[in-house]
């Protein structure tokens, strides 16, 4: 064995004399390997999101034999492993959260098994951002391969978007301009390949963002799930994860300050899903990074939206994939890029991607005909929402921007579903639909409820926006004047739950505020009135889950997970 294989980390467990280093090879010898494999072979974890439950990860086991030929081909030693898998649809409550618990799935399996590296398969919407946490706690030499994006939806003549479409239809349907029929052909037209939602949604926007952050080879995040390319470059990922181990890169070198710092640029240049900041805040937190909201800000201040892709704009991620791509958008935006940034190419930010031509200047904006000046997302402040809010303004209507309007509360949820489309609701087109009880404790989980329909009775009278404000989230496919992520959340008496209908609010989002007005005395009045609910769990997951998680504005991790922690110490094995 030469001395660079003595150092692996798997061959503490292969690479003994002893009866440890029997039973260790023996039993992996049960899978048919031959003795060749525990020779100083780099031992690559293929960590795999799939499952038929996750839809838009069905195709990862295909991912997987790409990667592991890749692997095989560089001189390592392939070992595929399940964890549990987020799907986006079928979750109850809601996926977000189960987003902690696939993330420690994720680290305790990379740690506690003998692997020197790590390919991690995502794709839906919080596989992506559980993977990122649970690979950068372990901090083994890492590197993703992302499931990509569907092919387009096609209906008659239309493109249609994953999501975005399914709110547009849906309101269309039951302001009656289309039929049954036409409902149904469109749910059959929509998602037509494997991947995940092929709009600028959550999935789409976390995988760009894993590019963007080093943690992809080049090109990597916008290739269609059903292209040949997807294949090609999961087995250059298997072929680089090898180097990658013997050159000792870790994501604790990748992801760095200044590495987020890209990320938030390109979410903001893409119009990237809300979602992204709770899930960036959280990975920030587990390397001990602090990365203020208000950081958030001020970088969409300075960043254009040129993705011109759905919900923010028209086309949808083929379409990117087309025009060139993260690296295009890249490229395009390297002037405000900390272009030194190292990544899993072994190369920087500037390197990878100074240069890439732009195919499609009607899909990648150029700066100058951006979509909007300032980046897609904004972080508001104010008497409702102390710790932060957050509103895509990208995917909202200009003239509601400024708006002062009437509440009309709803308790929940379930309070909502029951009343929006009463005939007697007492609402017009400036009330400011307000929804309490849907943040990470009160949800429980923080649904993506935030994106409240719009009253059917004002649909029929045309009316296509309204403000909405709540401590949810919303699907990275939706659209319209919507605050989302109200810190501190309502179920923790936070300004939100002392909101009642007929008081007035006002969003400022020039000014970033989004203030209840009502005076001081009023509002102290009705916090001592405030009564807690009784919580939705007293056993299991769910009483660690509202014991431990964070607020939005910190990311929704568990407050024992943040942090970097001691360094792997060497634990004895046991069989
Ligand atoms: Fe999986 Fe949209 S449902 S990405």
């Amino acid at each position: 064995m030469s001395d660079e294989s003595s150092k692996l980390r798997s061959q503490e467990w292969f690479g003994r004399k002893d009866k440890l280093g029997f039973l260790h090879r023996s039993w992996l010898r049960s899978e048919g390997f031959p003795g060749s494999v525990f020779s100083g072979k780099p031992v690559i974890g293929i960590c795999n999101s799939w499952s038929e439950l996750t839809n838009c990860n069905a195709h990862l086991r295909q991912v997987a034999e790409a990667v592991k030929r890749g692997v095989w081909s560089a001189g390592g030693f392939p070992l595929e492993f399940p964890t549990i898998s987020l799907g986006e649809p079928f979750m109850r409550p809601s996926s977000m959260m189960f987003r902690n618990l696939m993330a420690m799935d994720v680290e305790e399996s990379i740690r506690a098994n003998p692997m020197d590296g790590v390919v991690l398969l995502c794709g839906c919407d919080k596989t992506t951002p559980a993977q990122l946490m649970g690979a950068a706690s372990a901090n083994l030499p890492s590197i993703f391969v992302t499931g990509g994006p569907m092919l387009k939806g096609i209906w008659r003549d239309k493109e249609i978007g994953s999501g975005t479409d399914v709110w547009h239809y849906w309101d269309e349907l039951r302001a009656g301009r289309i039929s049954e029929e036409d409902w149904c052909e469109i749910e059959c037209a929509m998602s037509r390949s494997s991947g995940h939602c092929m709009v600028m949604g959550t999935a789409s926007t976390m995988t760009s963002l894993t590019e963007a952050l080093g943690m992809t080879l080049t090109g990597c995040a916008n290739i269609p799930a059903a292209d040949s390319r997807r294949f090609e470059i999961a087995h250059r990922s298997g072929e680089r994860i090898v180097e990658m181990v013997r050159e000792d890169l870790r994501p604790a070198k990748i992801i760095t300050r200044e590495a987020l710092e890209n990320a938030v640029r390109v979410d903001m240049a893409i119009g990237g899903s809300t979602n992204a900041i709770i899930h960036l805040k959280a990975l920030a937190g587990r390397l001990g990074i602090d990365f203020p909201l208000e950081r958030f800000d001020e970088l969409s201040r300075e960043t254009a939206v040129v993705a011109n892709v759905q919900p923010s704009g028209k086309h949808l991620m083929e379409d990117m994939f087309y025009a060139g791509g993260i690296p295009v958008v890249m490229n395009d935006l390297l002037d405000q890029l900390h272009g030194h940034c190292l990544t899993v190419t072994g190369q920087t930010v500037a390197e990878n991607v100074r240069g890439t031509a732009c195919h499609n200047r009607k899909v990648i904006l150029p700066r100058e005909h951006a979509l909007q000046p300032e980046g897609g997302t904004i972080i508001l402040k104010g008497n409702l929402c102390p710790r932060g809010a957050v509103l895509k303004t990208s995917a909202a209507s200009p003239k509601l921007l400024q708006h002062t309007g009437r509440a009309l509360v709803f308790e929940d949820h379930a309070d909502f579903m029951e009343r929006i489309d009463s005939p007697d609701l007492d609402v017009d087109a400036n009330s400011v639909l307000v929804l309490k009880n849907a943040g990470p404790i009160g949800g429980p989980g923080m649904p993506e409820y935030g994106n409240l329909s719009i009253p059917a009775k004002l649909l029929k009278q045309g009316v296509s926006d309204m403000v909405r404000i709540s401590d949810a989230r919303m699907s990275g496919t939706s659209y319209g004047t919507v605050v989302l992520h109200i810190a501190p959340e309502s179920a923790v008496g936070g300004p939100l739950s002392l909101v009642r209908t007929g008081d007035e609010i006002r969003l400022d989002a020039a000014g970033r505020r989004l203030d209840l007005l009502i005076d001081d005395d009023e509002m102290q009045r009705r916090k001592s009135a405030w009564v807690a609910r009784e919580q939705h769990y007293d056993r299991g997951y769910g009483k660690l889950f509202l014991e431990s998680v964070l607020q939005a504005d910190e990311g929704c991790d568990f407050s024992f997970l943040r942090g970097t922690g001691r360094a792997e110490r060497k634990l004895p094995l046991a069989f």
